[in-house]
């Protein structure tokens, strides 16, 4: 589809006919790792061959929280690079930052004016968030609505992503709502999708918290994206397990460990539940366990991190990709942008 055609047809709803689109994003902020891959970016890249696909490096949601400025520009592109070398092919795919469409910052303004502040106030990321801030920004508090409006511009109707972030596309679909109901019908209100298992993968030490980027960097929490093998193979032989030895999956507390561990592994080599406890079946304890999910874990991470070294040594290439990525992107959210202001009495004459 050319550009105009393009422009034309998201001006309203719903684009092509039948195609579903599909918007997610991830934060330049840390260093990825296996939850980011198995909640989020291995789903988007099984999937990107039967959608309409618009995925955001979020930057200014980076920001919500403090930043060095050139960490957060080698972040950047070091996340583009990550999202090609997973499998994200920019043929099918629209990868871009956010910041270099201003219709999201704009877009946030927007719904910021229509979204009660007790909704934000209730969000559970922002309380643990806030916990943990001397000074707690602004943006904080309002890092859902500018959500909402990364989602919006675009009509989504999937947003997958990881559990953590199920509230804030219940959010996104709380607003969207209330702004059909005030200027009539606008926005697609979107579904989160989330996968049944590999939504959460929890921490390597310990497996009550999920495993998170911004503790990547704690020894033996996460399996890293650019881990070499052999530091996959000691946080997973470090992994924390219990003192039984049965190798199932369980929702018993005492038992997260193991089933994470199983979780992942699950997902790696995409055997159901009853294949995967079948695999261990003759298992000699949890070392074994360790040691064949630290093996696909390197299988399925060693591939992606050569192509990731490889596309960093070519920034330009890089900044190009993600340049046409964000004349795509504003080519659907611009025109989006342009007839919510209309709707909402900002554009003095209407076409
Ligand atoms: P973030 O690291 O917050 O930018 O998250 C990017 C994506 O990865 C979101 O869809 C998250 O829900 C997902 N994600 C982050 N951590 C995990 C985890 N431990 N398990 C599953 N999904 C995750
Ligand atoms: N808040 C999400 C996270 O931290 C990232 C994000 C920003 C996002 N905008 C989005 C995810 C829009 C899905 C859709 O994981």
């Amino acid at each position: 589809m050319t550009t105009q055609e393009r422009e034309r047809e998201t001006a309203g709803r719903g684009r092509v006919e039948g195609v579903r689109t599909v918007f997610s994003g991830i934060q330049p902020s840390g260093d990825v790792q296996l939850g980011n891959y198995i909640g989020a970016i291995k789903g988007w890249v099984d999937r990107q061959e039967e959608k309409e696909n618009y995925f955001c490096i979020v930057d200014l949601h980076a920001l919500t929280v403090p930043q060095d400025p050139e960490e957060l520009r080698f972040q950047t592109r070091s996340l583009a690079a990550m999202l090609f070398a997973a499998g994200l092919d920019p043929e099918k795919c629209t990868i871009f930052v956010q910041s270099h469409v201003t219709a999201h910052a704009e877009a946030c303004w927007l719904l910021n004016c229509v979204t009660p502040i007790g909704w934000l106030e209730r969000m559970t990321q922002y309380k643990s968030k806030a916990e943990n801030q001397e000074t707690i920004s602004t943006g904080l508090l309002d890092y859902p609505v500018l959500m909402a409006g990364d989602i919006l511009l675009y009509d989504a109707h999937e947003v997958p992503v990881g559990e953590d972030q199920r509230q804030h596309v219940e959010l996104a679909r709380d607003i969207a709502q209330r702004f059909n109901r005030i200027y009539g019908d606008t926005f697609v209100v979107p579904e989160g999708v989330i996968p049944e298992i590999g939504g959460r993968v929890m921490g390597l030490n310990d497996p009550s918290v999920k495993m998170s980027k911004s503790h990547a960097h704690i020894r033996g929490h996460a399996v890293r994206m650019l881990d070499d093998p052999k530091e996959i193979e000691r946080s997973i032989k470090r992994a924390v397990t219990d003192n039984g030895n049965e190798i199932r999956f369980s929702d018993d507390p005492e038992r997260a460990g193991v089933n994470n561990l199983l979780g992942i592994f699950k997902v790696l080599t995409g055997l159901d539940e009853a294949a995967v406890e079948a695999e261990f079946a003759n298992a000699r304890g949890y070392g074994d366990l360790k040691s064949r999910v630290a093996e696909v874990v390197i299988d399925a991470l060693t591939p992606i991190r050569q192509r990731h070294e490889e596309l960093m040594q070519d920034v330009d290439a890089l900044d190009r990709l993600l340049e046409v990525g964000a004349e795509r992107a504003e080519a659907v959210a611009g025109p989006k942008l342009d007839a919510v202001k209309e709707l909402m009495g900002l554009t003095l004459t209407k076409r």
